[in-house]
């Protein structure tokens, strides 16, 4: 696992595709860009790869992983009993940022599912690591390419600044359009449950299907990786008011990173005084990228101003709070 000689693989360029093909093959790790954010991939049919994958990360063997297939027409070779309304959503959202949840078929190794019976599938919306799966008619099991706990990456500068000589490559596809991971939807019980918010909304899956679709405050599913610790930068991360930023930045000064929401409350922008988007999309697109780049700066703290609570911004607040410490 150690002292992998990691290549730098270009998306863009048909031969470098094809290495990270030949590698994903020959039972190795590539990192590979999704519209959330970047994987670490390896033949879902190959368990002594998927192993890899926990080794590389530093992952507990019981948390499940999500298969990435190129079109809805691969979901059989993965999931059973597939109920109608995964082809809806599927119709609708895929390719796109929506995990499915449902029985797996018998062939998948439990080293995907973390022994579960159920697994996790999505077609992920990045073009060519969708056409290579397509071709290839191959599934690869990827958690987010980073080691364990960590800030997921969105630039392939990211993965190979925190995976480098653990994996075979890094299939660079420039930095992800969408920024924060998927929404993750239960369909093996009764009810729909999202067990994990993303940028498709319990909203949109209701207004879809016309059905109750649980959010994650009312259910307890225990779900191994979904863990309230998760997606940490090395640096203390304090999510706090405007107004107690600005009380850090009197005491503290140029000892902190501050990122403000909107506008640098008449600050002017430095590497450690940032702004994020008024706009959610935008907003989630660039979240990840902004803590990655702070987190390098050698500060005593990061502080960011609380974002909105409306509507929308779930998953933006779902993972600030999971890495950082309310104030
Ligand atoms: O956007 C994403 O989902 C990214 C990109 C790479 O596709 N992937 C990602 O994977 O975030 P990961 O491993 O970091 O998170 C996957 C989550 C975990 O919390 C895991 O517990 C849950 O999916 N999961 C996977 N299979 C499951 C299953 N069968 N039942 C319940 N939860 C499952
Ligand atoms: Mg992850």
């Amino acid at each position: 696992m150690a002292n992998r000689n990691t290549q730098l693989l270009n998306a863009s360029c048909d031969k470098d595709v094809e290495t990270a093909l030949h590698i994903l093959r020959a039972g190795g790790l590539v990192a590979v860009p999704t519209e959330t954010v970047y994987g670490l991939a390896a033949d879902a049919m190959n368990a002594a790869a998927v192993q890899g994958i926990f080794a590389a990360k530093g992952r507990p063997a019981d948390h499940p992983l999500i298969v990435h297939i190129g079109s809805v027409a691969q979901l059989e070779d993965w999931a059973s009993n597939i109920p109608d309304i995964a082809y809806q959503l599927a119709a609708a959202f895929w390719p796109g940022p929506l995990t499915l949840i449902l029985d797996k078929a018998a062939e998948v190794p439990s080293a995907v599912t973390g022994g579960k019976s159920s697994v996790g599938v999505r077609v992920p919306a990045h073009r060519v690591l969708r056409e290579l799966l397509q071709t290839a008619r191959m599934g690869v099991a990827a958690p987010s390419a980073n080691p364990y706990k960590r800030l997921s990456p969105t630039s392939a500068q990211q993965v190979y600044s925190q995976l480098a000589g653990r994996i075979d490559a890094v299939l660079d596809g420039g930095p992800c359009a969408v920024g924060l991971e998927s929404t993750i939807l239960d369909l093996t019980g009764a009810q729909l449950q999202v067990l994990r918010e993303g940028p498709i909304t319990a909203r949109q899956i209701a207004a879809l299907t016309g059905r109750a679709v649980l959010t994650p405050l009312q259910h307890d599913v225990a779900v191994p990786g979904n863990v309230a610790v998760h997606y940490q930068p090395h640096t203390p991360l304090y999510i706090a008011s405007r107004r107690q930023i600005l009380a850090a930045l009197q005491e503290r000064g140029s000892a902190i990173a501050c990122v403000f929401y909107a506008d640098t409350a008449g600050l002017t922008p430095t590497s450690i005084v940032r702004s994020l988007p008024e706009r959610k999309a935008s907003y989630a697109q660039q979240l990840y990228s902004t803590l990655h780049a702070l987190d390098g700066m050698g500060v005593e703290a990061i502080w960011l101003e609380r974002p909105p609570s409306a509507e929308g911004w779930g998953d933006v607040n779902d993972r600030l709070r999971r890495a950082g410490n309310a104030l």
